[in-house]
């Protein structure tokens, strides 16, 4: 296993290799020492049934920067977050949260912690309006008479800030139902949704895979908005551009065991590839 992400390195951005021009121009700052992480997953491992999916998986996420997570098909990215999430237990390992160790019976008790995972597919509700789908579960209510009615008023008000916060241009009325908004925005509806909870840790498992290059382009200067604010991000993607572009950090699982962790600064894009095809 590599690990480069440690405190004692000063290496300086690299100026050349194909990976370079793909990086935004910020110099990645070393994790402090004494920094604690938001969520570190300690030698975890899982199997379903016959198959190993994650073996002596350790990682760590940090307040203010992006892990992107990285590795083929297969490698058990989405079955580490979906522990981090509170889905299911892991088989053996640890979970700590800012420090302790933590476990979760299901994913309403992870998000009670402030972890908010937007899943692709599940980002955004079809049936509901961009205002229901920001202040989900925590809809502002008022009473007429004896009913609890949606304060609508309230509700809009709370997902104009919450979508203005992100830095999100929303022209149209926010009355559009979910089916009618594109994959991009879905994604970016969802990451206003966990900012708006106040979320300490948002997890985004592969929020750019069906987009066009515009698109993802927006989805990105989101996630970067959210670590910008204070987030520790999870960033699970295929797409090395991507995760060089915005991660300050990045872990490559290969066959359910890590390969690898780098400060972005760190790593070459041919080193990447190579990791992620390796055999675990
Ligand atoms: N609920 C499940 N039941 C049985 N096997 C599963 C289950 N979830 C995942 N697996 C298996 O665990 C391994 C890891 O899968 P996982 O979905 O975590 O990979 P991944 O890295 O997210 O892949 P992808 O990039 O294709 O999304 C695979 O072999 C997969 O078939
Ligand atoms: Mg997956």
């Amino acid at each position: 296993m590599t690990d480069r992400s440690g405190p004692t390195s000063d290496r300086l951005p690299m100026g050349s290799g194909a990976g370079d021009s793909l990086r935004d121009n910020r110099t990645i700052q070393p994790i402090p020492e004494d920094a604690v992480p938001v969520m570190e997953a300690v030698g975890v491992s899982k199997g379903f049934g016959a198959t190993t999916a994650l073996v002596d998986v350790s990682l760590k996420a940090y307040e203010g920067r992006i892990l992107a997570l990285l590795g083929d098909n297969g490698a058990g990215k989405s079955t580490l977050i979906k522990i981090l999430s509170g889905v299911f237990p892991p088989d053996g390992g640890e979970l700590r949260f800012h420090g302790k160790p933590v476990t979760f019976s299901n994913p309403g008790q992870a998000r009670q912690r402030g972890i908010a995972t937007v899943f692709q597919d599940l980002a955004v509700c079809e049936l509901l309006s961009v205002t229901r789908n920001v202040v989900l579960g925590r809809e502002p209510q008022k009473w007429v008479g004896p009913l609890k009615w949606l304060d609508l008023k309230r509700a809009d008000a709370m997902a104009r800030s919450a979508l203005h916060r992100l830095g999100v241009r929303w022209e149209r009325g926010l009355e559009e139902r979910g089916m009618n908004i594109s994959g991009g925005e879905r994604q970016s509806l969802a990451i206003a949704r966990a900012m708006f909870f106040g979320s300490s840790l948002l997890i985004l498992d592969e929020p750019t895979s069906a987009l066009a290059v515009r698109q993802a382009g927006r989805v990105l200067d989101h996630i970067a908005r959210a670590r910008d604010e204070g987030q520790a991000v999870i960033l699970i993607t295929h797409n090395f551009r991507h995760a060089l572009s915005v991660a300050d950090d990045l872990t490559v699982l290969a066959q359910g065991r890590v390969a690898g962790t780098f400060r972005r600064d760190q790593i070459e894009l041919e080193e990447l590839t190579e990791l992620v095809a390796s055999v675990g």
